[in-house]
């Protein structure tokens, strides 16, 4: 059976401080309540704060992951963090392609594969984002946008490679706005890209890949987006920023 996740990208927010008190919250949270046995929880911190999330997270329920890769191994490539840095923190999960990299850092889906082959050079668990603009759903483009985002993003890999990619479908009109994809047209997306994988791969591999919701996904929300056969877990923007929603999100199966 394929696993739940809930990750909570906390993108660039809290201070030190701050997130510190963040993880303790949702640690003192986590003590005493029973999570579904198939539902992961995955913090996502800014680099600074990786290494003590990652130290919390031994001590607790959750996993944790960085929000973005360099796409080279070493070297001359001054401000970026290697996948060989994310693995020495013993991390779990990295984000890659998350539209706020492809929208301001010119991230493409050659350089989405080339930090995916880097993330599993170094056994780490890509979260690879699609999702198309408000523009391509007018135009009813979103199906051809998401399958070149796989295709050209994912579909270089081996299926035994494969096995180890979490996909995150965040619709960019639904990040940070308020407005989220109704249940049913998440569920027609993820229906839509777990038939790609199929046809790739195999149906045995497409039945075991996770495939998260983002856009929005709240509390109030929650429940109706993970009730979906092919809505698998969420990728969690602003409501992971307090421990109430996020654990409240992480219950919501
Ligand atoms: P949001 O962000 O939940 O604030 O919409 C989701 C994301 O960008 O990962």
């Amino acid at each position: 059976m394929r696993k739940h996740i809930v990750a909570g990208n906390w993108k660039m927010n809290k201070t030190f401080e701050e997130a510190d008190d963040l993880i303790n919250d949702i640690m003192d949270k986590l003590e005493g309540l029973t999570l579904d046995r198939n539902t992961e929880l995955v913090i996502c911190p800014p680099f600074p704060y990786l290494e003590m999330a990652s130290e919390y997270g031994d001590e607790s329920y959750f996993a944790v992951g960085a929000q973005d890769v360099s796409e080279q191994d070493s070297g001359a490539y001054t401000g970026e963090v290697s996948a060989a840095m994310l693995e020495s923190l013993e991390l779990t999960y990295c984000i890659v392609g998350h539209s706020e990299r492809r929208a301001y850092h010119h991230e493409t889906d050659e350089i989405v594969a080339r930090k995916v082959d880097q993330l599993l050079k170094y056994n780490l668990r890509p979260i690879v984002c699609c999702g198309e603009v408000l523009q391509e759903r007018e135009e009813g483009r979103q199906f051809d946008v998401v399958k070149k985002q796989i295709t050209d993003g994912l579909f270089h890999l081996s299926a035994e490679q494969f096995a180890n990619i979490v996909i995150a479908y965040e619709p960019v009109w639904a990040i940070g706005t308020g407005k989220t994809a109704t249940p049913e047209q998440a569920q027609e997306i993820h229906a839509f890209i777990r038939g790609l994988i199929a046809e790739k791969y195999g149906k045995e591999v497409a039945d075991e890949t996770s495939i998260l919701y983002g856009g929005s996904c709240k509390p109030s929300n929650a429940k109706e987006l993970f009730a979906n056969p092919d809505v698998d877990g969420g990728l969690i923007g602003g409501a992971s920023l307090k421990a109430d929603d996020f654990i409240a999100i992480a219950t919501a199966f």
